[in-house]
């Protein structure tokens, strides 16, 4: 796929399956994200990888992070939550270890990895697979960072489910006009 039709008809899919991304794809994908814009080449980014059965383990901490928030959080929910770590074959957390920088702001570098989120996902669709993009209270939530390895100054990013698309997403319109106007002084 070309990178135009890559850019202007990624969705997100409703639904994925197995098997994701591995291997060379793995790598184009990954070799796409650190292609990101990046100030000063700080390399702010950082991504772990979840498959197979760790995917078990990370729904466990989904799970008790609801628990953490929702003390009362009844067993249905906290099954549903347990669940999302099963949504995809491989779930890569995109992560920022920001450093301090006279000339880089932390919002640059920050900025520069939600490119290299947004790359991955875009590298994944050209490939032929499917991703979405998540966060939600466990991305800030530092028993989260912990149990990841992440420094609490590392900030996540997202969460990216990636896989073979089962139920493709809604088509949307990309409408750029009612965004844009020209500027002449
Ligand atoms: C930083 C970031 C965090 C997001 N977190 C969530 C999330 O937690 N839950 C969610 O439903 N969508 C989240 N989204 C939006 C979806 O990933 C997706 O972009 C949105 O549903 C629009 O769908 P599309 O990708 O098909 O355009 C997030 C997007 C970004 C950029």
């Amino acid at each position: 796929m070309d990178a135009l039709t890559a850019l202007t008809t990624r969705v997100s899919p409703a639904a994925l399956d197995a098997p994701g991304p591995s291997g060379d794809a793995l790598q184009k994908i990954l070799e796409a994200a650190v292609a990101a814009p990046d100030h000063g080449r700080m390399r702010p980014w950082r991504f772990i990888l979840i498959e197979g059965m760790a995917r078990e383990k990370f729904g466990t901490m989904l799970a008790e992070a609801l628990t953490r928030r929702e003390p009362t959080a009844p067993a249905g929910k906290l099954e549903a939550e347990r669940k999302k770590a099963l949504r995809a074959p491989l779930i890569v957390i995109v992560a920022a270890s920001v450093q301090s920088n006279a000339k880089v702001p932390e919002v640059e570098q920050l900025v520069a990895v939600g490119a290299a989120a947004q790359n991955m996902l875009v590298a994944a669709y050209a490939l032929g697979f499917g991703g979405f993009w998540r966060t939600g209270a466990i991305a800030y939530d530092p028993a989260m960072k912990r149990a990841l390895g992440l420094a609490e100054t590392d900030a996540i990013i997202g969460f990216l489910y990636l896989g073979t698309i089962k139920t493709p997403g809604q088509p949307r319109q990309n409408d750029t006009a009612s965004v844009t106007r020209r500027w002449r002084g």
